[in-house]
Parts: C-alpha cells; structure tokens; sequence
C-alpha cells in the first residue's frame, strides 16, 4: 500500500519504518528540515534501539519530504502522528493535528483514502478530524468530499526503549472506525503483524510464546478512549506500588517481595510494579491530566487518576526528603545523579523526574553532577540554565560526592565498578531510586543504601 505518516516523532517514526519493514510504500513528512534531512541521510533524529538498523535495511520503501503534495496525493492511508503537547490548562494542544488535517484535505487528490489518528487526541476528536479534512477538501477543491476520506483511530501503544520490539509484536492491534471500509484497509495494512507471517530482522527475533495477534475493532469514541484508559492504569498501577512502598518501609516490609507476592496473580500481573521515583516520559502525565480535563468537561471527577498523579508528584520530593534525612544540610554538599533520560534506551527527557530532582537540590543550594550515557547531550542543550555539572563517565559524577542517586536505571549502572566509586565519594551513600541495585553488594563496598521505600 502507499502510505503516508505526518510526524517523525517516536510514534510516526517508528510505525513508518515498520510499515516499509512489512512491504508498504512509506513517505514520511515532517515540517522540521533538520529532522528530515537528517533521516535522508539515514541518521535517526531521536536514540532507539535498533532504529538506525531498521531504518537502513527499509531505505528503499521508506521516503521522508517536507511537503504534503507529492505524498499525501494518492495515498490508501494517511497517519496522522503528530504531537499533541500539554496546554497550560492541561488539555492537549491539537494545533499540529489541526493543520494536518487541513494539509490532507488540500492535497489528496484521489478517489479514497482512510486518515489514521495515530496522536493521541481527546476523546471525539476523530469526528473533529473528519469535519477538518472535508472542510479542507471542499474548499480547494470546489466540490464535494463525499466517499473520499474515511477518518479512523488506531492508538499506539509502543514504549520509548522498545519501540520497535512493540510495533512489531504488539499484545493487541486497537483500532476504531465507524466506517466499516477503514476497518478493511487497516486490517490489510496491519495483516502481516496480526497474523505474524514477515521474518523477523535478525536483531528484533520474535518472543517465542508469540501469536497471532487480537484485533479489537471498535468505533471511534471506544478507541480513543481505550489509548488513555491503558496509559491511566499503567500509571495508577505504579503509583499504587509507590503508595504501598511507603507503607512498606514504615512497617519494615521489603517491597520487592511485596510487588512479586501480589504481581504473580495472573489478575494483577507482575509488570508495571516496580517501586521508585515514578513515572516521567511525554505519555503518562499528559493522558492522565487529559482525561481528568475531559472528565470535567462532561461534569466529571477521577478521583483514582487524580491521586495517582498526586503520588507521582511526592515521589519526586522523597528524593529530596530522604538526602535531607541523612545528610541533614544539602547547602554545599555535593550529590551526584546517575541517569537523567525519563526511563533507559532512550534520550527522551520530556518530564523526565531528573529534571525536577536537579531542580529542587539546586534551588536548596546543593552542588549537584550529572550523567546519563545518552542524554546528557540533548540534557545541556535543552536546559542550559540549570545551574548542574555535567559529567562523561559515572566516575566523575562519584567525585567528592556525598551521595549519589539511581535516578535512571541504565543497565550500565548496575553494572559499575561500586568499589571504585565509593573510593571517589566523601561519604558512600547511594539513594536507589529505582530499586534497581544489589543492596547486598552495596553494603559490601561501605555504601549505606536508601531505597525510595526502605
Ligand atoms: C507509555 C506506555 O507504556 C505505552 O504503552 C504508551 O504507548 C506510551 O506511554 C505512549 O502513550 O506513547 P513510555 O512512556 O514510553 O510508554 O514508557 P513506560 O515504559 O511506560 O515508562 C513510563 C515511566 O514509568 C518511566 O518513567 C518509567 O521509569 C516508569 N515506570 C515504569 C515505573 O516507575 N515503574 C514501573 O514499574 C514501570
């Protein structure tokens, strides 16, 4: 099929290069000339794992252009994967998915096509769309758009750090449609996927307990909402581990034990039950404070969503808490941050807790080191005014340091030399934030080890 994805975001990137993986004709268009001439010169603008590889291997089915016209023209589908940032009210701001809309409705010039909100957009914004295009449409083209546009949602549910393993081998493929011919061409489109038959690229094998994939095909209004009531209970699920953990730590209880205790009952599930500083990262905190905002529109209150953002947001302060506990005064000291990125494999640091811990020990006087093995970069360029030391190996980060926190739990850090770097420190304390560390070793080596629970 010839398709075209507007956004080279995480979302639009990688469902392009799965999409020219399994065969399809893929232009991707993005308005930014920096991100596309990088992708023309095959170099991914964003850190993926096996991005790069992919992108390479699908170069000869996959295009990237600024321009609508050429692409959009006679597609069978156009994605729509735009971003949709927070608003200061907290609803999504829809002005990228409003202009392409428009842009679609300009340039298709042929007999059917199926537009695919890919963005994750307020509950009813499908309709909004459909009403966008034809608008469009009728007015550049003078006559009706009547049979042309089918508008369809189909959310993604793919992981930063494993995008492409998600795209490729999803748990389910969601899509919403009231036209029952979207429902058909994004059943051909995705059919590869659902019934498992390409052969996997040699570095995303495929898991070995992997079916056919299931296929729910809803209306419009279902699946938008689906996407935000997945995000919401993955969030409130690791908020409610970070309330459990601090009862835990009151109690003496290991929360470790009691994550696997509850998680191996197949109703709850071992995933998403790891205790720490929380959740970050574009997805979490802007679907959760959008369906709150949505909620209210209709008269509503969610209350559950609202206390799992309220958990989220404290975890951030027991940081701070916890270092004052055992040192007592941060004005002067020196506390080194391993990891900035929002979660590892990716160098994404939108409401990234890092940022906000840097923040909040610096604002009390605290000398604060960071690193991260691949965002420290994208870190000193988009924040130049926090006022941090910026470190290229965790050593650095250890000198003189009279604590270091786990901020980030890169496989590269579980993996230090903690011998060498509590030979660096004044004093060896390490604040596991994630509860990622072998405390055990830890002891071992002289460092005194705080968890976020205990
Ligand atoms: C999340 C969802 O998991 C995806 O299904 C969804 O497609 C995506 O949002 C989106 O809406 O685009 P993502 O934000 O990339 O994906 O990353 P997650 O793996 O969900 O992690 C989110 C945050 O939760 C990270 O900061 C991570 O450290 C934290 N987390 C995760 C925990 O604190 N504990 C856990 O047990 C799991």
């Amino acid at each position: 099929m010839d398709v075209s994805i507007i956004g080279t975001g995480y979302v639009g990137l990688t469902t392009g290069t799965c999409l020219a993986f399994l065969g399809h004709r893929v232009t991707c268009i993005d308005s930014d000339e920096r991100k596309i001439a990088m992708l023309q010169s095959g170099q991914p603008p964003i850190y993926e794992p096996y991005l790069a590889e992919l992108l390479a291997e699908v170069a000869p089915n996959l295009q990237f252009c600024r321009d609508y016209a050429p692409a959009v023209r006679d597609s069978d589908v156009i994605f729509i994967a735009v971003g949709t940032p927070p608003s200061a009210n907290g609803s999504p701001d829809l002005q990228y998915v409003s202009a392409a809309a428009r842009g679609i409705g300009e340039h298709y010039a042929g007999d059917f096509t199926v537009v695919v909100n890919k963005s994750t957009v307020p509950i009813g914004s499908g309709n909004w769309v459909d009403s966008l295009v034809r608008e469009s449409y009728e007015r550049h083209h003078g006559k009706k758009a009547n049979g042309h546009f089918s508008v369809a949602s189909n959310p993604e549910f793919l992981r930063e750090g494993t995008a492409l393993h998600d795209s490729l081998y999803p748990d389910r493929v969601v899509i919403g449609s009231d036209d029952a011919r979207s429902l058909e061409v994004l059943y051909s489109l995705y059919r590869p996927i659902l019934d498992q038959t390409f052969a996997p690229p040699p570095y995303l094998p495929r898991p070995e307990e992997m079916g056919a994939v299931p296929l729910v095909s809803a209306d419009l209004a279902s699946a938008e909402l689906i996407k935000y009531a997945a995000n919401a209970f993955l969030a409130l699920k690791i908020s409610y581990i970070n309330e459990i953990g601090q009862l835990a730590e009151k109690v003496g209880a290991d929360i470790q034990q009691v994550a696997k205790g509850i998680g191996l009952d197949a109703r709850i599930g071992t995933r998403f039950l790891q205790c720490g500083i929380g959740w970050g990262g574009s997805c979490f905190g802007k679907d959760t404070s959008a369906l709150v905002a949505t909620a209210a529109e209709y008269g509503l209150t969610m209350p559950i969503v609202e206390s799992a953002r309220e958990i989220n947001r404290r975890q951030r302060e027991r940081v701070v808490d916890k270092l004052l506990g055992e040192l007592k005064i941060l004005k002067g000291r020196t506390i080194g941050m391993l990891g900035l990125a929002f979660k590892p494999n990716t160098d994404d640091l939108r409401e990234a807790p890092a940022i906000d811990i840097a923040r909040k020990l610096v604002d009390r006087g605290a000398k604060v080191r960071v690193h991260d093995p691949v965002a420290l970069e994208r870190f000193q360029q988009e924040y130049p005014d926090l006022a941090v030391i910026g470190c290229q190996t965790p050593e650095e980060v250890a000198e003189e340091a009279d604590a270091l926190v786990l901020v980030t739990e890169w496989q590269q850090y579980l993996e230090l030399d903690w011998e060498a770097l509590a030979g660096r420190m004044r004093s060896r304390i390490i604040l596991d934030g994630r509860h990622a560390l072998d405390r055990a070793r830890l002891a071992r080596f002289g460092f005194r080890y705080l968890g976020i629970a205990g």
